[in-house]
């Protein structure tokens, strides 16, 4: 069954604003699998559960068009306010049912998404759509890893209470798969492979980083049960134990993390 954690309008403005963008060298790595097999034209990337977009744009250079679904209409009508490339079309419609002619697909990728899906539903659809020797490519991020000298653990600390034990029982059952970063996920299509890989350091604020954690479906459900003002408190609970870790520290406010990207690909072989 799929699950439905990123309906409300507020909820896609955030997301808009504070979610990471995969990095190029996640969509490079997907073209070049495809290309190992696959030798004709880059007409159509379909990406399902594209959320404002954020992956869409990794196929957008290569691919003459790239379908970008969802099954949330706020997340789509977002999508389409943000400047684009113009051969990205935003639809809503959900992963089970893709918008494409049979054999029509090259790629079929969805990023920090697929553990939302009806998967074995949406494994039927993607064989339909994608064209022989056309490939599946699923993706997804851990929470960051914080990098300090000193203060590693006093920031996991804070983080493991806002994530296991404030928010914890508010996530839907998908978000189990990304703990596990999908390796318990087998795609039945051919040359199916797992790989990883871990972005550069990258400096952010705390203020950012709490606009991060607003995009959580967990952080959302959380507030949805016990109102909005519950849900800033948690948040400055988190903001005060960063602000005591980084005590005496000319660097109070950042924060340097990495994220670990994980990625299933699989191939529809010639028929
Ligand atoms: C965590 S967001 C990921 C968005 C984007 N791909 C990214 O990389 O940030 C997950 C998205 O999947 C969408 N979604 C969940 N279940 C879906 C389904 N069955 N079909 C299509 N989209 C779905 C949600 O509405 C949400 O926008």
């Amino acid at each position: 069954m799929s699950q439905r954690y990123f309906e409300s309008v507020t909820h896609a403005n955030v997301y808009a604003k504070f979610r990471p963008c995969p990095p190029k060298q996640l969509g490079n790595r997907i073209i070049n699998y495809l290309k190992e097999k696959y030798e004709g034209e880059l007409s159509l990337c379909l990406d399902a559960g594209c959320g404002n977009g954020q992956s869409s744009n990794l196929f957008s250079s290569d691919f003459k068009k790239v379908i970008a679904t969802d099954v949330s209409s706020a997340q789509v009508t977002v999508a389409k306010t943000m400047n684009h490339p113009s051969n990205i079309e935003f639809l809503v419609s959900p992963a089970e049912q893709i918008p494409a002619k049979e054999g029509s697909v090259q790629v079929v990728s969805a990023s920090q998404a697929c553990h939302w899906f009806d998967l074995p539903q949406f494994f039927k659809e993607t064989k339909r759509v994608l064209c022989s020797n056309g490939i599946v490519a699923l993706s997804g991020y851990t929470f960051p890893k914080f990098i300090h000298p000193t203060r590693e653990q006093d920031f996991q600390r804070a983080f493991d209470l806002l994530y296991y034990q404030r928010t914890g029982p508010y996530w839907g059952s998908g978000r189990e798969l990304v703990d596990n970063e999908y390796s318990n996920i087998v795609l039945p299509f051919e040359d199916f492979i797992r790989e990883e890989f871990w972005t550069e350091e990258t400096r952010t604020t705390i203020s950012e980083f709490v606009g991060y954690i607003t995009t959580w479906s967990g952080y959302q459900n959380y507030c949805k049960n016990h109102g909005a003002q519950a849900g800033e408190e948690i948040l400055t609970e988190f903001t005060s134990s960063c602000l005591k870790a980084y005590e005496n520290n000319k660097d109070e406010g950042q924060f340097t993390i990495r994220r670990k990207y994980f990625l299933l690909m699989g191939r529809k072989g010639k028929e």
